[in-house]
This record gives structure tokens, sequence and C-alpha cells, in this order.
């Protein structure tokens, strides 16, 4: 079958590991299901996979894609779950220590057919097009989890998230607003910065710029570039929710700040099926849609992987079959 996958490891040039071309057709296991595949949008666990990182070496060659939405045998809609549990495990997944995302240790979206359990197969509503359904599995389940489960924030209070046109930022600006919050937002560039304010952020700043208050709440997926910005926002008892460090994982200490203040700091990664579930409902009554910037065929996987490399991103980039 057609698909997108990472032929090896490569820390130094992820996009030299990339292949757009022909791999076995799956088998499908008691209890999983084939998903004939219709969107799937770019991640930076793309870009990790393909240099090698969360990965082991022989997982290689490994179908990119950890998001998607697609058809089932009998014709049943579904957006996917990339969270995969392991066997018996109840409870919350992402609390399961040998849980994998999809493109860990399973193929992923970026082909023909992609093979999942059962149960991380959940209904599409109609109201929902492909392309917006291929941006929930991972930025916007990512989001959700870090606003409405893990911060503890309420309606009426400031969030600041650091980035304005990534997947994750785009998705918490505009989650974030809807449920209420006075969104602030840092953005690299004017035409970032109006993106934002476009999606519903109150008020924008640039990166590292002093804002003109504290805020209850930040949300973190950059880093080093932005954790020490992050920390001084902050009002005393205020909380960090940090799902990601893409310009790299060690901050420095700010450690003072983060005790005298009573700070917390909380870790978030991706979230349950249930929450995909609530995330669905939450848009489907709302209104709120995922912001695209870029929707290409998945044969052009590598100039949308191209784009989020360079921060060139104005929110999800889809890839369509
Ligand atoms: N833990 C999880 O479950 C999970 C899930 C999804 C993503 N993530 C992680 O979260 C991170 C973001 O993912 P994404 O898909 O949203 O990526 P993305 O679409 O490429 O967005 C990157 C964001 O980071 C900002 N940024 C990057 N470098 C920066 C710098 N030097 N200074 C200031 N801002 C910078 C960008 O801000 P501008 O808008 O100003 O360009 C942009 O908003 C990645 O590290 C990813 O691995 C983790």
């Amino acid at each position: 079958m057609f698909a997108v996958y990472a032929a090896e490891p490569n820390a130094e040039d992820p996009l030299a590991a990339l292949r757009v071309g022909e791999r076995p057709e799956p088998d499908v296991p008691d209890g999983w299901v084939p998903v004939t595949v219709r969107a799937a949008s770019v991640n930076m666990h793309d870009a990790w996979t393909l240099r090698g990182v969360g990965i082991r070496p022989e997982q290689f060659p490994m179908i990119l894609g950890c998001d998607g939405a697609g058809t089932l045998p009998d014709g049943t809609e579904v957006v996917l779950h990339s969270v995969i549990a392991s066997h018996g495990w109840t409870g919350d997944e992402t609390l399961d220590p040998k849980r994998t995302l999809l493109t860990e240790k399973h193929q992923g979206t970026f082909a023909d057919t992609v093979v999942v359990p059962a149960g991380n197969a959940v209904p599409k509503p109609p109201s929902l097009s492909w392309v917006q359904a291929a941006c929930l599995g991972t930025a916007w389940l990512t989001a959700y989890r870090m606003i409405f489960v893990r911060s503890g924030l309420r309606p009426g209070q400031t969030m600041l998230v650091q980035g304005a046109s990534g997947g994750v930022a785009t998705a918490l600006i505009q989650l974030g607003r809807a449920a209420g919050l006075r969104v602030w937002a840092t953005g690299r560039s004017d035409a970032k910065r109006a993106l934002a304010h476009e999606l519903g952020a109150h008020q924008t700043f640039a990166s590292g710029e002093r804002l003109p208050d504290r805020v209850d709440g930040v949300f973190e997926t950059v880093g080093e570039a932005t954790w020490s910005h992050s920390v001084r926002s902050l009002r005393p008892g205020g909380v960090i929710v940090c799902s990601g460090a893409t310009s790299g994982a060690d901050p420095g200490a700010e450690l003072r700040r983060l005790f005298f203040l009573q700070l917390r700091f909380i870790g978030s990664t991706m979230g349950t099926v249930g929450e995909l579930r609530d995330l669905i409902s939450f848009l489907d009554v709302s209104g709120v849609r995922p912001q695209v910037g870029m929707e290409l065929p998945m044969e052009a996987a590598a100039r949308g992987l191209e784009a989020m490399l360079a921060g060139d991103t104005a929110g999800k980039i889809v890839l369509v079959r």
C-alpha cells in the first residue's frame, strides 16, 4: 500500500530519512480494526521519529503520522486516538507506563490503511470535515487536556500561550477563548501575532515581552526559549502546564521563583480516549473548528514537514488522501 515512512533514524537531517513509496498491507490482530485513512496531520512528533527520538532503532522502517481520520470497513467515519495502552490496562491510558503512540511501536497514519485497537476509533460527527477531524488526535487533544484536565484554570482567569501559530498553540488559543478564559499569546512575528488575534487571543505580545499583568496560567510547548519568561509571567500560586520543549528541554533553574511564589509545574501528554470524545463533542456544540494553515496531498508530506521545521506555520498542516 501507499505510505510515507521513516526509513531509518537521522538525527542531523531528518528529512533525508523520509520516503514516499510502498509498504506491505498490514495484518489486523484480533480486537483491532483497519481504517482507510482520509486525512492525517503533521506533528512535531513525526520530526522526532525521523530523528530517532522516542523510537527504538529496530522499529524502522516506520510509517509516520500520529493522528488522523478515516472509515471503518462498514463505512463508519472515525477519528483516531493515538495512545495505545498495553493489554489489560484500564483507566487513564496516558498513565500506562507501557503505552505507546502510533509511530512509536505500531505503524502510523500516513498511508492508505492504519490498524488500531477497535476502542481507538472514535465516531466522527458529520459536522466535522475530514481535514478538521484529522487535527484532533494529537495537537488538539493535547491542548484540551492541558487546559481542561491539567491546569485547574476557570473561565474568567488569564492564560498565556507561548507561541501563536503552532498546532498546539492555535488549539490552546481557540479552546481557551471558547471556554471563556482571557487569552494572551506570544508570537515571533507580526503575522503570527495577527493570526493569534484572529483566532481569539485578547492580547498578543512579542516573544519574551514584559506583560501588563501577571497571569494565572502559562501554557508551554516551546521550552528553553520561553521558559524564563513563562516563570516570570506567573502570579504567585500560578501554574505552568507544559507538553513540549521544541527549542530545548534544559530550561535553567528559576528554582527560587518556583518555591518563593509557590508556582506549580504540571506536565501533560496527549489525552485519554474519553477526553477525545469530549473534545469532539465540544467542537460539535461550540462551532469551534481547528485552524488549518496548509493542506497538501499526502504524497507531498515532505513539504509539510519542511514548513513545520522552518517554523512556517499558520495552524495545523494536514495531509489528505
Ligand atoms: N506531550 C504531548 O503529548 C505533545 C503533543 C503534541 C505536541 N507536543 C510537543 O509540543 C511542541 C509543539 O508541537 P506543535 O505540533 O504545536 O509544533 P508546531 O506546530 O511546529 O509549533 C511550534 C510552536 O513553537 C513556537 N516556537 C518554536 N520555537 C520557538 C522559539 N525559539 N521561540 C518562541 N517560540 C517558538 C512557535 O511559535 P510561533 O507561532 O511564534 O512561531 C509555534 O507556536 C513540540 O515540541 C511537540 O513535540 C507534545
